[in-house]
């Protein structure tokens, strides 16, 4: 650290071709027989990070009476496997287990582990902290976590830890984004396990089992480009030949014994073997020889995997032209591509799927409600924790508040991306269990958040987290006479903020670092929030006003409670509580009105009043039943499959209670839909969107029917079928009722059929207007009918979906009478030309929201020259409105990786969509940047290394020539959607930051 370098040391022209490295890779792939079928046995093991039982009692073998699995014993017996035949192969795929068995081991067995990977004997592939799901994460939290497993597998193994291949043989349907970030992590071809049956079917006889998928819209080709796979059985191996312990197959025995079944399974071997090459198209194939939690005892496995290689072989004397082998997926892809076709190209993603024709896995998209936001929310403090870590430097690890890091909670986000983790499909016991680690993991980041504001301002305060402020409780504001609010905003740019915090008083003076008061209003707490919250909180108001944090920073205010009596406030408060029913039909700011039905209290059209656009939009909450199987199909409704009995959903009533409160920084209308359904609709002051608060729950069951509760928006748009949602909270894909880009759909389920992931916004336009829902978390949607788009918030299920969890989705919640849930909607009314410009600005506000931290008292005066104590900003200028800093985090072994991201797709936005410029040398004030290497998007290979397999994508298809980037760190140039990684090292300056 420390050294400061010419600047030539920016430039890298020398290339450095990984074959040199190590006979680890392609090179280490066993001989083909060219003339022959090539079948590859791939062993392997599918180890969930959490599921029917905890991570830990995975790793550990506890409590296998509820599943018989443990992760510590495979590597234990796999590994002496391979030492004694250099033939055999394994590969190794969720690095959260490996990582804990590999701390765990002795010097000795390190070492014979790292020959094994040198050797390409034991592989990793895929790479990530987990296997994560595709259809309820957001790109922020992928990223992060395969660039922990992968930078786990970089430190320890080098060059030949690096994965080759990615591998999502479970998940529940593929996103387009995954494939995307995949291609850019530099990984050469992608393997998946799951596709709707029909879709499979037909690539089956086409022979489209594998191709080439362009994964976005924007990045020129072969940026986004992903040779990629569908293996032939899952990552099941062949029906009869599953020889691990758990498995109830005929051993081979090839012995002198009335059990001898040598010919008939070499003859059924090769009959799979036939068969299954008629669907792929070079002279090599795959069998996967493994599956959930295998291996456990290696030994059964490979002594059989070893007869069937004996067997098969020998008959080649006789004419046979089929050769079977241990290999890899690498080895396998390395075959394909030395194929040198040409491939058919994939434009579309992988949702949703179906196992069946009643069998949509879209349930999946809102199981367990709360969980998706907990974890989006985590991944938001991680990221402040992150960047305040690397602003404060070491004094943010060790300090006052105690020693901490952020790597518990960077694991604990990181586990949560599994796919049964934050796709909602585990247990309940291992879903609190995610919980409980990632509540461990925010504890940890408060107190590096807490040394680091300490370090960062000079000033030691009481620092407190309130994490209950959705429900209003926050014993500290509640009880203090005066508090200081810190609001870290952890974008690039400055944000105003809507602050919300319970207190009893009913007249506040909030002041602003430079002692300006700040306007804010008192309001009462609602019956809504109070039924929610029960006993754990009694504050019978809510304070309001808006923060402006500059970038990358903070703004400290200074609240203090006043007791002087002033009639009027009082009055309002008191006419507020009691006022259930209004004159007034509207609600209205600056750029929006929004009028309610007066006879339903629903609403009933938005106007926006810049444009001078006038929508009706209808909003209500509906319920569908879900299905308990019926005579068609035994299929329920679960937390896999959404299965309706019915397409029409049940309104949860006919219209809503409604009272309205006005006041000068905030404008709602409280809307009452039954005892375990209402929403607030407001609009804050200044700000361009409709903020729809939603509380759902206890979802009624006593009826004996499951529900699924949706919210519906019908306009009169006209949208031929159209409707958008998001791919991981990035790019956007165009949907179409009833259709499938690749395949001639047969509609069996007309709703579940028809829905798709939203990850952080769907919309519906038509030419002129463009009505956009963004969510806080992922969630199930769709458009039934033109003019509607709905989003299913929550779901409570009385059956299993026989798809392995094995518990019906009944989530008890706090109280054990089922999950209230809680979250927002934000509505955006706009021309279709300039929605983009509004969502992409939102919606990065939304995932990487401002973070509160409170203390008790008045807090320092502001003292000009002290600039850092009462406001903070790590940047000398905001970052360009279209670029956003992904990342910024400490990076081992002493760097700072950084990652800046254009946040527009091409073509969408006027301005937005405009190639942007970053002087990175110069964007930061709190540190000088003293080196820079550019790496890939995992960061786990340098920029200019990466050197991808190229797959010749079938005529049709555009070829960009291929670009020469060099990196001049002074003029970062981002083309649309485009994300750049940099290591970095850096230098603080005496006095880190400055006032803003
Ligand atoms: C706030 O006021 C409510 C209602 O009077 C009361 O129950 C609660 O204890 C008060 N909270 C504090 C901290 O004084
Ligand atoms: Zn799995």
């Amino acid at each position: 650290m420390g050294f400061s370098l010419p600047l030539g040391f920016f430039f890298f022209g020398a290339t450095v071709l990984w074959e040199t490295v190590a006979a680890c890779g392609y090179q280490s792939c066993p001989a083909t027989k060219p003339d022959m079928l090539n079948v590859h046995l791939i062993p392997h093991t599918h180890d969930d990070v959490g599921w029917l039982k905890t991570v830990d009692q995975y790793f550990f073998g506890v409590r296998n009476d509820i599943q018989h699995a443990g992760v510590q014993y495979i590597l234990d017996s796999v590994i002496p496997q391979l030492l004694a035949d250099p033939s055999k192969r394994f590969i190794y795929v969720e690095v959260v287990f490996f990582a804990r068995w590999w701390r765990l081991q002795t010097e000795d067995m390190r070492q014979a582990v790292r020959q094994l990977v040198a050797e390409g004997r034991l592989e990793f592939v895929n790479g990530g902290w987990c296997m994560n799901d595709e259809a309820s994460v957001h790109y922020s939290a992928v990223i992060d976590q395969m660039s922990l497993g992968l930078q786990f597998l970089k430190e320890t193994f080098g060059e030949c830890g690096r994965p080759r291949v990615a591998w999502h043989i479970d998940p529940f349907g593929h996103s387009r984004e995954q494939a995307s970030l995949f291609a850019q992590m530099g990984y050469d071809g992608f393997f998946v396990g799951r596709i709707d049956y029909q879709d499979k079917a037909q690539r089956e006889v086409l022979r489209e089992m594998e191709q080439l998928w362009r994964a976005s819209g924007s990045l020129n080709p072969p940026a986004a480009d992903l040779f990629t796979g569908v293996l032939p059985n899952g990552y099941n191996p062949p029906m009869s030949l599953c020889w691990d312990q758990i498995c109830s197959d005929n051993p081979i025995v090839d012995d002198d014994s009335d059990e001898n079944n040598v010919k008939n399974i070499v003859a059924y071997f090769l009959g799979t073997a036939a068969a299954q090459a008629k669907h792929y198209r070079t002279n090599h194939i795959v069998m996967t020889m493994g599956s959930d939690f295998q291996y456990e005892n290696a030994l059964l496995w490979y002594k059989n995997m070893d007869k069937l290689i004996k067997h098969v072989n020998a008959q080649q004397l006789s004419g046979s032209r089929v050769n079977v082998l241990y290999s890899t997926p690498s080895c396998y892809l390395w075959e394909l591509n030395k194929a040198n076709l040409s491939w058919s190209v994939k434009y579309d993603d992988f949702f949703p799927y179906a196992d069946g024709p009643h069998q949509f896995w879209t349930g999946y998209f809102t199981s367990r409600p709360a969980l998706k936001r907990y974890e989006r929310l985590s991944n938001n403090f991680l990221q402040v924790c992150n960047q305040l870590e690397v602003l404060a430097g070491a004094r943010a690890n060790l300090g006052p508040y105690g020693d901490a890091n952020s790597s518990r909670l960077r694991e604990a986000v990181g586990v949560a991306q599994h796919h049964d983790a934050v796709s909602g499909t585990a247990k309940q016991h291992v879903t609190n269990d995610y919980a409980k680690q990632l509540s461990a993991g925010w504890d940890a980041c408060q107190t590096v958040i807490s040394n680091a504001l300490a370090s960062i301002s000079g000033n030691k305060e009481n620092f407190m987290y309130c994490t209950y402020l959705n429900i209003s409780v926050c014993p500290l504001t509640e009880a203090s006479e005066t508090f200081m609010v810190v609001v870290y905003n952890p974008l690039a740019r400055a944000v105003g903020w809507n602050i919300r915090l319970p207190v009893n008083g009913t007249h506040y003076s909030v002041l602003a670092p430079g002692g300006q008061s700040v306007l804010n209003e008192v309001i009462p707490v609602s019956g809504f929030t109070q039924a929610v919250r029960r006993d754990r909180g009694g504050a019978i108001n809510e304070l309001v006003f808006q923060a402006s944090v500059p970038p990358l920073g903070y703004t400290t205010y200074s609240v203090s409670r006043l007791h002087k009596k002033d009639p009027v406030r009082t009055r309002l408060l008191k006419r507020l509580q009691r006022q259930h029913e209004t004159e007034q039909r509207s609600i209205q700011n600056e750029h929006l009105r929004v009028i309610f039905d007066s006879s339903t209290g629903l609403l009933k059209e938005i106007q926006n009043l810049d444009k001078s656009i006038s929508l009706p939009v209808s909003q209500n909450f509906f319920w569908y039943n879900a299905s308990t199987g019926d005579m068609e199909n035994h299929q329920a409704s679960g937390a896999y499959i959404f299965r309706p009995n019915n397409s029409e959903p049940f309104p949860i009533a006919k219209g809503a209670q409604a009272y309205h409160v006005k006041t000068q920084v905030v404008e709602e209308v409280y809307q009452n839909f039954s005892d375990w359904c209402s929403q607030v609709v407001r609009l804050y002051a200044g700000q361009p969107y409709v903020e729809l608060e939603w509380t759902v729950g206890p979802i009624p069951i006593q009826d004996g029917l499951g529900k699924e509760i949706i919210s519906r928006f019908e306009t009169n748009l006209q949208t031929a079928g159209l409707f958008y949602t998001d791919s991981n909270g990035r790019e956007i894909l165009e949907r179409r009722r009833d259709y499938r880009a690749t395949w001639n759909l047969t509609q069996t389920e007309p709703v579940a059929g028809n829905y798709y992931p939203v990850n952080s916004r769907i919309y519906i336009k038509d030419k002129k207007v463009q009505l956009t829902v963004l969510t806080d978390r992922s969630q199930g949607g769709s458009s039934l009918f033109d003019g509607s788009l709905e989003l299913m918030v929550h779901r409570r299920l009385l059956h299993d979906d026989e798809r392995g969890v094995g518990e019906p989705l009944l989530e008890p919640g706090d109280y054990y009478n089922g999950l209230v849930v809680r979250g927002r909607h934000l509505i955006l009314l706009d021309t279709t030309e300039s929605s983009a410009q509004q969502h992409r600005l939102l919606a990065q506000q939304e995932f990487m929201a401002p973070q509160l931290v409170l203390a008790p008292g008045g807090g320092p005066p502001y003292l000009p020259g002290q600039d850092n104590l009462k406001q903070f900003s790590a940047l000398h200028l905001a970052l360009p409105s279209n670029v956003h800093l992904l990342t910024l985090a400490q990076w081992e072994p002493d760097s700072v990786l950084i990652r800046l991201e254009h946040q527009f797709e091409r073509g969408e936005s006027v301005n937005g969509s405009m190639p942007a410029t970053v002087n990175l040398l110069s964007l930061f004030s709190s540190f000088n940047i003293t080196s820079v290497q550019e790496m890939n998007l995992a960061a786990n290979q340098k920029w200019e290394e990466m050197k991808r397999l190229i797959w010749q994508p079938a005529k049709g298809a555009a070829v960009w020539p291929s670009s020469d980037r060099s990196l001049d760190p002074t003029h970062i140039e981002l083309q649309p959607m485009e994300i750049r990684t940099f290591l970095t090292h850096i230098q603080y300056q005496p006095k880190p930051g400055r006032g803003f």
